[in-house]
């Protein structure tokens, strides 16, 4: 794979002057978290191998991660490898973890010059050592940029994510550290893998699946869900526009009443 993370050769920089004009700049969500689902599928559409699908959605990562930068747009997780994800035949398995390391490796400089910042989510400590080099040196070399957070979830699972906090947390309170009452929504977010990133505000998944898929159970509990059928290697920044003009659409009452409501 030759080409950079993000092409240097596209539009100008980060700035809001690149939104589409259709979409308001004061609406635009602080932090998108995308499930990048269908890659089998599009490869099997084509008589390819899976791995290829994979290939592809690589590409698409780094058109997506452009284009939330030059809208504006703070943060972007994207959901790379599940722990379910393991499942799968080890050749895929293989193939997935070799890719990570390589277009890491690749893309690390374009980061640089991007001024993205990196960072992962999931229980690292099992993937293989050579990857967790290539994230190590990721993470740290980009860690004072100020630009898009991007964060990548690999071997990421919402259920063991909870309960790797429960145990830290209890561990602090069997040591006399921590009392049970002060145990609330903020300190437990603070124990999670997403620590210092806001929740979500938009979730999109493609290839139509209508589930969760044990990604960010905690922080979507509030976030607009957007579910395209087109498959991730498919998905563009036309599709992307999409998501964008139905999440401005959107009325987030967080359980409240509409403020149009309020006179009644
Ligand atoms: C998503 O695409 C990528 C990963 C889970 C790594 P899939 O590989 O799940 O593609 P489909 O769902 O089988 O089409
Ligand atoms: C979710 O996709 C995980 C990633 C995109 C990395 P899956 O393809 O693993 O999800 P299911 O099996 O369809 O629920
Ligand atoms: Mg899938």
């Amino acid at each position: 794979m030759t080409a950079n993370f993000i092409s240097s050769s596209a539009a100008p920089s980060a700035s809001a002057s690149a939104l589409p004009g259709d979409l308001l700049p004061g609406r635009m969500p602080v932090h998108v978290a995308v499930i990048m689902d269908g890659n089998g599928r599009w490869a099997k559409q084509r008589g390819l191998p899976r791995i290829m699908g994979h290939r592809k959605g690589v590409d698409t990562l780094k058109k997506l991660l452009r284009c939330c930068r030059d809208w504006g747009i703070g943060a972007l997780t994207a959901y790379a490898f599940s722990t379910e994800n393991w499942g799968r035949p080890t050749h895929e398995v293989d193939f997935l973890m070799t890719l990570f390391e390589r277009v890491l490796r690749q893309e690390l400089k374009e980061m640089m010059a991007e001024d993205v910042r990196i960072q992962f989510v999931g229980n690292l400590a099992a993937l293989p050592e050579t990857l967790q080099r290539e994230i190590d040196r990721a993470v740290t070399q980009t860690q004072a940029n100020q630009g898009i957070r991007f964060s990548v979830a690999t071997n990421y699972g919402g259920r063991e994510e909870i309960l790797q906090a429960c145990r830290a947390i209890a561990t602090q309170v069997q040591q006399g550290d921590l009392n049970p009452e002060d145990i609330d929504e903020s300190l437990f977010s603070r124990h999670l893998y997403t620590a210092d990133i806001s929740d979500p505000d938009l979730l999109i998944r493609t290839s139509g699946e209508m589930r969760i898929s044990n990604f960010l159970l905690w922080q979507l509990a509030y976030s607009e869900f957007y579910i395209t059928d087109t498959l991730w290697p498919d998905f563009d920044t036309a599709e992307f526009h999409q998501a964008m003009k139905a999440f401005q659409k959107r009325d987030r009452r967080f359980g409240k009443i509409s403020n149009s409501d309020s006179g009644d």
